[in-house]
């Protein structure tokens, strides 16, 4: 681990009460998975002839990503995850292996340069405060060899949402745009949209990038 980043009082949000609440009403029904199956098939779909080999999800909560991405790659799984309580989910139902699971946080993540083929984020980056999203997208950047997928919620400029009663814990901007503007190296692959009408996720857009 490179980066000097603090926790941040962010962090302790999700590490507390309200990351467990979270986590308690976080459910991996079939549905669920099966509607991340046919999204993650959109984008690995685009993984041109080079399957990763390794893949990591920052903010993993329950693993309800690595869970569907499961039935379409044998890549190995890695995870950080700031919350306790979903750290252990993701051990007992065998998502991820303890050795490859960190408790750190996106600014600060504890694997070495390169470590994965694929790093990701899905409904973390807008969790993040907008002072903090260059540290977060430098320790992603720095840790994937190939791709960097984002799945976030979408705004033309950044804005601030009251997030179940809380200020300052849900933010919104043009996530693919800051990737691009933060690291010049990266060239988008493809991006999409997942329409919550029909996928019953939320709206949410999706970028694939790989590194030059
Ligand atoms: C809205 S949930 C999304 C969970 C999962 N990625 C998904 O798509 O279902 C946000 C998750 O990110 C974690 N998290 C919050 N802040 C984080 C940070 N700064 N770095 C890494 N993970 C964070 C939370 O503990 C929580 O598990």
């Amino acid at each position: 681990m490179t980066a000097t980043s603090s926790e941040t009082e962010q962090v302790r949000f999700w590490r507390g009460e309200f990351g467990d609440g979270y986590t308690d009403r976080n459910a991996n029904t079939r549905e669920q998975i099966e509607a991340r199956v046919a999204l993650w098939a959109r984008i690995t779909g685009r993984l041109d002839g080079a399957p990763p080999r390794s893949i990591l999800e920052v903010g993993a909560n329950i693993g309800n990503n690595l869970r569907a991405l499961r039935q379409l790659t044998s890549a190995e799984f890695f995870a950080v995850e700031p919350n306790e309580k979903a750290r252990q989910i993701l051990i007992d139902d065998g998502v991820v292996g303890e050795k490859n699971l960190r408790s750190g946080f996106a600014a600060a993540i504890d694997l070495p340069d390169a470590a994965v083929d694929l790093a990701f984020t899905s409904g973390v980056l807008i969790h993040i405060h907008p002072d903090d999203l260059p540290a977060s997208c430098a320790e992603i950047h720095r840790v994937t060899r190939r791709y960097i997928v984002c799945i976030e919620y979408f705004a033309d400029k950044p804005e601030e949402l009251t997030y179940r009663g809380h200020d300052e814990r849900l933010f919104k901007r043009d996530f693919g745009a800051m990737w691009l503007d933060e690291h010049p190296d990266l060239q988008v692959v493809d991006y999409g949209f997942v329409w919550k009408r029909v996928t019953g996720l939320d709206n949410m857009t999706w970028w694939l990038f790989e590194k030059r």
